[in-house]
């Protein structure tokens, strides 16, 4: 088989991965970024896991077809359920919803160890995900955002015992602190969307008579930041 090519969004989360560790990727479908990883001499093996039959066949078929066996292993498993045995140190949850990572999370208490980095990409609901992490002590080291057909946030984050939610701003939760402070067109481009999809929330919620408060309070941030 030839080595598959990531696309932009797994490429992007793959340049966090620190050097020479032992990784984890939950719901690894195809398995293509440990095995790039791999190949690339930035990983020294991992394991990866996938809940469905499909995608954990797949992964097992693609990581046979590139000889890589010995160095990752497939299992068939709920999240992270079946992963502490194994000691991962950078563990990789992409293309999930973002309750569906904070669960999986929550689920695995273990992940709460300065030693271990998570490298995480939501597909909705960011804002839960971050709360979830900077309530349960997991502090977040860098944020990064991508362009692959849509804009992808990737989040980067470590266990620190530091509660630190109450000092993120309704927007931070939302888009992240670090891509609101750094700025450019991903960010622009990301607030530009928001302010459409609040403005349609907003709207809709006016109709219905129902509380737009939080709304109303993320545009004007957006207002403020884009003036
Ligand atoms: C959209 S794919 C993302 C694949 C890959 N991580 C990526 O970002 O390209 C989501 C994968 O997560 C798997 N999945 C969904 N819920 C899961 C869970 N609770 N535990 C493990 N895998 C899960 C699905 O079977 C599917 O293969």
């Amino acid at each position: 088989m030839n080595l598959p090519k990531l696309s932009p969004r797994l490429r992007c989360a793959a340049e966090v991965v620190r050097q020479g560790a032992y990784i984890a990727d939950v719901g690894t479908d195809h398995a293509y970024l440990p095995i790039v990883l791999l190949s690339e001499g930035k990983i020294c093996g991992g394991v990866v896991s996938d809940i469905n039959e499909g995608p954990i066949a797949r992964a097992k078929e693609h990581i046979g077809a590139c000889g890589m066996t010995e160095l990752l292993t497939a299992k068939r498993c709920d999240g992270l359920s079946e992963l502490e045995e194994d000691h991962p140190e950078d563990i990789f949850i992409l293309g999930m919803g973002g309750e569906l990572i904070a669960r999986i999370l929550s689920d695995a208490p273990w992940t709460k160890a300065p030693s271990i980095r998570l490298i995480l990409q939501p597909m909705t609901h960011p804002e839960l995900l971050r709360r979830f992490l900077l309530s349960e002590g997991y502090s977040i080291v860098d944020e990064v955002l991508v362009k692959d057909e849509k804009i992808y946030q990737i989040i980067c984050a470590e266990y620190s015992g530091i509660p630190q939610h109450r000092a993120y701003s309704e927007l931070e939760l939302l888009l992240g602190r670090e891509p609101l402070r750094r700025g450019g067109p991903l960010c622009e481009e990301l607030l530009a969307h928001w302010r459409d999809v609040l403005s349609v929330r907003l709207a809709g919620k006016q109709k219905a008579g129902s509380d737009a408060s939080e709304e109303e309070r993320l545009l004007k941030q957006i207002g403020e930041l884009t003036k």
